[in-house]
């Protein structure tokens, strides 16, 4: 007979240490959630640090954070322009900054230590941050450029393609350099040199805006480059998303142009601005001939200028710079990180066509851009690359999907023989190239996959028992991390990669499991806020690239969820009191515009995307597997109504609650009386969809929820066969839906299904990432990216949540305080995941063979977690150090721990 016993363990190596503090340490610390960031424009930075111990139930109960103008004055602690003093808290993300008024440019040092129940810590070591420019009057600097196409090939009609232009300008150095910083636009897209060397490894700088009413800035500390004597700065520009891909209204702003104020202060006091003025030289005829992020970018090794960038470059033939119009945006200090190379892929095979064009295969669907090491060409002989995600039966590259992008890089050597190149300002969504203009088969080591995104830390780790589900999470994690582009745009390879809204409302939460997206989301929402027309609409794409009012709710809805999973993923509040008044416009605009009755009318794109009848279409024609677009605007709209209650009273609009708690109760009768049938107790025409949105957000009248829920079952098994039927709206509440009604075993089928439709369908047919159809084999091409994220809903959610257990406990943000309570569907024996939040990485990894279980967990210092299993599990009373309190019921064992490592399990 088998033992039932518990054993709760602690793994950490206890080590007991005598003195006050032994083993807390502070780490990890951020401003503004960034390490050591520049161009800060916040006047109030926040501070956050993790607190670390050898020990258990680590918890903060005091802070102080000092702030200087130099290192040595804060070792010193003296001269502080911030001394919190000791502030009792358990507060260690996001603290205000709360000193003297920070200076304009003005660079700070910073350090911080804590009093815990385990003992005080010595100070941290010391970080920085630098201001950005606080007042427009800093600007000294004019923008300037080329200001008409001189280029025989350049063009700003169809596909607007223009030559990079490159400008430079020398100058002396007065004296020894103190330190120098660089504030710098260039727009569209701009890489920066001194004297030779890069700025910064970022590209595609700076960030996409809505350039009408907002313009990014970087800034970078240059100090290190700065030589005695004679100094260049040289900039390439390209087109980027300024002198847009296409000739239209709302993706064509002019013809590129630069910003750049370089500031430098001399040890003996003295300062210098080099600004960007007529004194630059500027030239359109260099190697980039031809650039646009759909198109490509072509390189011709004959134009090339070596030592552009540097001093002693006779640039005599270069043009004076023009001075260009000033864009009308706000110029802003970047709040987000650029992107960068942040990965790379060999390929996994090179195969000749009978054409004399090779096929390369990278093994994986990635996006960024193909660099060239050491190939051999001939002079005058361009070798072309061309980009797709698949491949024809007969081995050639399908193109049908990328519909109007040219996708084709070349290079145009200018001698026989060996070189090596990488594009600037253009990026890809690829599987395959094919390369033509070769007299001979290359190595595979002639070749790199870059891969591109934001800048940002990896977050997640996840793997299970469960091959499908591994291989999900792998494509997911490519997928989302090749659609960030400064925004999160839909696909990276045909002529759209946009920042569509409705593809991110419930997915960003899934993505910040696995990417730290909290300042690319932050962004975002300026983007929207942007984009928003007088009106209040709010323009499905954003930045308005296309502008799209269509007063509809199930895509804005991206603008409001972005804002709570800031809220409950990073404890980040100010985007919320920041945009309120734009949500509140919107919401009282669509009000207006589509409410009748208390019914939301307007709705454009219904459940996007849900599997039709047949393989070969894109959407469903058939009225029964539709869901009327009512019901998705006003399940939706009353979402947002109840969302908007918790942000007025964070943002200290008390007064509105009233109001949309009023017209969210007269919305919920409206609809259940117009949609809802009690004597079968389903909604509309009983879809999936259509049911699960009342359902999870919180339509259904009390006492029918289980019988709705049934209905979602039956409907799910008979109909489909345990696979999913819903489209893009449906997915964001299906997974987490099912487990929470009580059928985590439905969750687990249809996340682990192999036929179609499925992800696990997906993963059978080679995908390698998430495609934008159900269908993506066989579908129309005209709508069939292999690389979009939308159809993932809650499923990342639902993998961290539901299966590993990782949640933030109700009342709780950013996982200060845990809900430990993994599901357990029949057939999955292991779940291994990691997390790492605000607060520290938090870890679960549990194995369920017979009756045999065992768990470990990792809870970050700081936070505690309440930890539910069930009591068939036979864990009896733990009482080890870390472990708060022990209650038990019926059906459950519930365990408080603070901090720390723990093993549980039932057997010996
Ligand atoms: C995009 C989608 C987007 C949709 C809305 C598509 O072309 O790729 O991701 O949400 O349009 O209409």
């Amino acid at each position: 007979m088998r033992q039932s016993l518990f054993c709760i363990g602690i793994l950490v190596a206890f080590i007991l240490v005598g003195c006050r503090g032994g083993g807390v340490a502070v780490t990890s610390l951020k401003v503004e959630m960034q390490e050591n960031p520049q161009g800060v424009s916040v006047l109030t930075p926040r501070f956050s640090w993790q607190i670390t111990s050898v020990n258990p139930d680590l918890v903060q109960q005091s802070y102080w954070i000092q702030v200087a103008r130099s290192a040595e004055d804060l070792q010193q602690g003296k001269e502080l322009v911030f001394d919190s003093k000791e502030v009792q808290s358990d507060q260690s993300v996001l603290v205000p900054y709360s000193g003297e008024p920070l200076q304009s440019k003005g660079v700070y040092y910073w350090r911080v230590k804590v009093i815990t129940n385990q003992g005080a810590t010595g100070w941290s070591e010391v970080k920085h941050w630098s201001m950005a420019f606080l007042n427009d009057s800093d600007w000294k600097a004019s923008w300037i450029g080329e200001d008409s196409i001189s280029n025989p090939n350049e063009t700003d009609q169809g596909n607007t393609r223009l030559a990079a232009r490159y400008l430079r300008k020398s100058f002396e150095n007065k004296a020894a350099v103190k330190r120098a910083a660089l504030y710098i636009s260039g727009l569209g897209s701009y890489e920066a040199y001194l004297n030779g060397k890069r700025v910064a490894e970022d590209v595609f700088a700076p960030m996409p805006s809505w350039y009408p009413n907002r313009v990014y800035y970087n800034v970078y500390d240059v100090t290190s480059l700065l030589q005695e004597g004679t100094n260049t700065v040289g900039v390439k520009l390209g087109n980027g998303r300024y002198f847009g891909m296409r000739q239209s209204e709302t993706m064509m702003f002019g013809l590129p142009r630069l910003l750049a104020q370089l500031e430098i202060e001399y040890t003996d006091g003295s300062a210098e601005v080099v600004v960007s003025d007529k004194s630059w030289k500027v030239t359109s005829r260099g190697p980039i001939v031809a650039n646009n992020e759909f198109d490509g970018e072509e390189y011709d090794a004959r134009l090339e200028f070596p030592g552009w960038e540097s001093a002693n470059y006779d640039d005599s033939n270069w043009k004076e710079a023009d001075i260009m119009t000033a864009p009308a945006g706000k110029l802003t200090a970047q709040p987000n990180p650029n992107i960068q190379v942040q990965d790379e892929v060999s390929p996994v095979k090179i195969t000749k066509r009978a054409d004399g064009t090779y096929i390369l295969d990278m093994g994986q669907n990635m996006v960024g851009w193909l660099k060239i090491n050491n190939l051999t060409g001939k002079k005058d002989q361009p070798v072309r690359f061309r980009f797709a995600e698949i491949l024809n039966p007969d081995s050639s590259l399908y193109l049908a999907n990328i519909r109007s992008a040219l996708v084709t890089d070349v290079y145009t050597p200018a001698k026989d023989g060996v070189f090596s190149w990488e594009p600037s300002f253009v990026y890809h969504g690829f599987r395959y190239v094919e390369i033509s203009g070769l007299d001979y088969q290359p190595e595979l080591t002639a070749f790199t996959g870059r891969v591109i995104y934001d800048k940002m830390e990896t977050t997640g780790q996840f793997e299970t028992s469960n091959q499908i589900i591994n291989q999900v999470f792998k494509n997911a994690f490519w997928g989302i991390r090749g659609n960030y582009r400064g925004m999160p745009t839909d696909c990276p390879q045909r002529d759209e990669r946009q920042g569509w809204l409705g593809d991110r409302a419930t997915g960003c939460f899934g993505e910040a499991f696995v990417l730290d997206n909290a300042s690319l989301y932050s962004k975002w929402m300026q983007d929207i806020e942007d984009s928003q027309s007088p009106e209040g609409s709010i323009s499905d794409v954003s930045p308005r690239y296309w502008t799209i009012y269509n007063d509809d709710v199930t895509w804005p809805a991206a603008y409001f969820y972005g804002m709570k999973m800031l809220w409950k993923q990073y404890g980040d509040t100010n985007p919320i009191v920041k945009h309120y008044a734009s949500m509140k416009r919107y919401l009282e605009h669509i009000q207006q515009v589509s409410m009748k009755d208390y019914i939301l009318t307007k709705d454009t794109y219904g459940d996007w995307c849900m599997p039709p009848e047949s393989q070969q279409l894109i959407h469903s024609q058939d009225p029964a597997r539709k869901t009327d677009g009512a019901i998705l605007s006003t399940t939706m709209y009353y979402s947002l109504l109840n969302l908007m209650t918790e942000f007025a009273e964070i943002s200290g609009n008390k007064g509105d609650i009233p109001g949309y708690k009023d017209l969210a109760s007269k919305i919920k009768e409206a609809y259940n009386t117009r949609f809802f049938n009690k004597d079968s107790a389903l909604y509309g025409n009983n879809t999936v969809t259509a049911n699960i949105l009342s359902l999870q957000l919180g339509l259904v009248p009390e006492g029918y929820e289980a019988k709705v829920f049934d209905n979602i079952v039956k409907k799910t098994e008979i109909d489909f066969g345990g696979h999913v039927s819903t489209g893009v709206l449906g997915i964001q509440q299906l997974m987490r839906g099912l487990t929470q009604y009580g059928n985590v075993d439905l969750a687990y089928k249809i996340a682990t299904n192999e036929t179609y439709p499925s992800w696990g369908h997906m993963v059978k047919n080679g995908a390698t990432t998430i495609w934008e159809l159900w269908n993506g084999e066989t579908a129309d091409p005209a709508m069939n990216s292999g690389n979009h994220v939308m159809l993932l809903g809650d499923l990342l959610i639902w993998y961290y949540e539901d299966l590993a257990g990782i949640k933030s406990a109700p009342g709780s943000v950013a996982y200060k305080k845990l809900l430990m309570e993994p599901k357990f569907p029949q057939g999955l024996t292991h779940v291994k995941a990691a997390y790492k939040s605000a607060y520290g990485e938090i870890r679960s990894e549990w194995s369920k063979e017979g009756d045999i279980f065992s768990w470990d967990i990792t809870i970050p210092g700081n936070t505690s977690a309440l930890v539910r299993l069930p009591k068939e599990l036979n864990l009896a009373s733990p009482n080890q150090q870390g472990v708060r309190k022990v209650t038990e019921n019926e059906t459950m064992i519930e365990i408080e721990l603070g901090s720390g490592t723990y093993h549980l399990s039932n057997s010996k």
